[in-house]
Order: structure tokens, then sequence, then C-alpha cells
């Protein structure tokens, strides 16, 4: 039987039901019918606006992650300035920020065996919002670090010292994560916000190790492994030395009087606020 000859067939006897049924059993049978109808269309109804919800949620989650991360680059833009000013010299290289992409976040999640919920973003990934920070000389680092972790309303919730305790692979940086309020007109949210600091040479292994991480399959991986831990030993060595550079300079520089810093800060003074 075809599936039109079976259709044709079931509605034949339905109309014959029909036929044969009485007024009220019709009226009865309507009644049903609207009311499965209505059922059907109040649960679509229901479950649209659930997931519309769950997307505007996310969206504004997004958005609280995102000024989070803007708060803390300004925290660090304004100890650069302030650095600046008194030392004559940045601190920080360069500042980078991203959010991570929902598609990370899913996959995140799901390695650690956690279902998706915008509470479980929360409180289980800590790197939706991060920011990397260069800076030129190691010591900067923990100057940079340091002053961000006294400020009275920021919460460290950890932090990982890979310049102290490098990973096995060469890896080395400062990693914080850290808790910032962000204040909206009628609550404030404690968001959790990844912070990255590293030198210039640091960055410049990490971002090639993470290029040809993606790429080791396809070569003789051990051997790649040995020669990036080898570059990151020379790379720490590089970075030991430009430190020891910069405080022989300036250990053998005459002492600053302090009108020497007035007319040094008064060079400065119509320059365009960075
Ligand atoms: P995830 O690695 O993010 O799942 O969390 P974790 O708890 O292991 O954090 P960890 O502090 O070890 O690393 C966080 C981030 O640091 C990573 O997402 C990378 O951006 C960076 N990172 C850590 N290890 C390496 C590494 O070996 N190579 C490179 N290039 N980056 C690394
Ligand atoms: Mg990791």
């Amino acid at each position: 039987m075809t599936k039109d000859s079976i259709l044709s067939t079931a509605t034949k006897r339905i109309e014959t039901l029909f036929n044969d049924a009485t007024d009220e059993q019709i009226s009865d049978l309507e009644n049903e019918l609207m009311l499965l109808d209505r059922q059907d269309s109040s649960f679509l109804y229901n479950r649209s606006m659930e997931i519309m919800n769950t997307v505007v949620d996310l969206k504004e989650l997004m958005m609280t992650y995102s000024c989070a991360m803007k708060e803390i680059r300004v925290k660090l833009e304004t100890l650069n300035a302030e650095y600046e000013l008194g030392h004559q010299r940045n601190p920080i290289n360069s500042i980078y920020t991203r959010l991570k992409r929902l598609a990370s976040i899913m996959e995140k999640l799901e390695r650690k065996g956690i279902p998706f919920s915008l509470e479980n973003i929360e409180n289980n990934v800590n790197d939706v919002a991060g920011l990397r920070v260069i800076c030129q000389y190691m010591d900067d680092i923990y100057i940079i670090a340091d002053a961000l972790k006294k400020q009275g309303n920021i919460e460290l919730v950890s932090e990982k010292d890979y310049i102290a305790n490098p990973k096995p692979n060469g890896y080395r940086s400062l990693h914080l994560i850290i808790k910032v309020p962000v204040y909206f007109s009628d609550r404030v949210k404690n968001m959790n916000v990844e912070v990255q600091v590293r030198t210039i040479a640091m960055d410049f292994w990490a971002t090639l190790e993470h290029q040809l991480k993606y790429r080791r399959e396809l070569v003789d991986s051990e051997a790649i492994a040995a020669q990036l831990k080898e570059c990151s030993d020379i790379i720490t060595a590089t970075d030991f030395r430009m430190l020891a550079i910069r405080q022989r300079i300036e250990a053998n520089s005459p002492e600053l009087t302090k009108e020497d810093i007035l007319f040094e800060k008064m060079k400065k003074v119509d320059l365009p606020l960075g």
C-alpha cells in the first residue's frame, strides 16, 4: 500500500465516523481538537520563550564579562601612565584583550564533564574574559601584578607563576585569576577575569609554540619539543641579561635630583595622554 492510498482510506473511515456521529459527539470532538491545538501551541510558545531568555541572558553575561575586562584594562593603563610619569619608562609594552568564543566555552565545559548552563560558565570557566599584558622586563611583570592585586576592589582568586616554575615544555608567564566588580544601575556583579603577564620574549615564544602545537602530528614531535624547550631556555637567559643590563645602566646613571625629575616631567607635560 502506498502512503497516499493509506491516507485516502483513513480519511474515508473518518468521514464515515463523522457521518454516523451525533451532533453532541461532533461538538465534543471539536472541543478536544481545539484543546489539543492550544496545548501544542502553548508548549511551543513556552519553549521559544525559554530559548529566547537563555540567548538574551547569555548576551548579557558576555556583555558583563566584556565590561569586567575593560575595567581591568583601564586599571592597567592607569598603572602604566603613573609609572611613566614617575619613572620615565613604561613597564607595559602592550595589552591584548579577548572574550572566549561560545564554541570554546562549550568545549571547555564538555571537557570538564559539566553541562552547559550560564551558571556553570560563571562557576567553572575562569577565562571567558582574558587579558594578556606584555611587559618589557621581567621585574615589570611583578610590579604590575602586585600593584593590581593590591587594589581594594580586586580579589585574587588564584595565581600560577610559570616564571618561577616554568611548564616542562618551557612555557613561562604569570597567570592571575581575579574577581572584579562590574557596577550596573541596580546591581553589582563580580566577574572572574584571567590576566596573563609576560615579557615580549616570553610572548614571542608562547605565540609560536601555540601555532606549532597544531602541526605537531605531522612532524617529528619529540625533536621539535626539545628544540622549543631549548629556545625557551635561551629566551629566559636573554630576559635575565636584558634586565641586568637595564639595572646596570640605572645603577651607573647619576642619581636624578628633584629638579632633574621635575624638568623631565615638564618636558612631557604637553604630550598627548596615552
Ligand atoms: P586551561 O588550560 O585554560 O584549560 O586552564 P588551566 O587551568 O590549565 O590554566 P593554565 O593557567 O595552565 O593555562 C591557561 C592559559 O595559559 C591557556 O589557555 C593558554 O592561553 C596559556 N598556556 C598555558 N600553557 C601553555 C603552553 O604550554 N603554551 C602556550 N602557548 N600557552 C599556554
Ligand atoms: Mg591548561
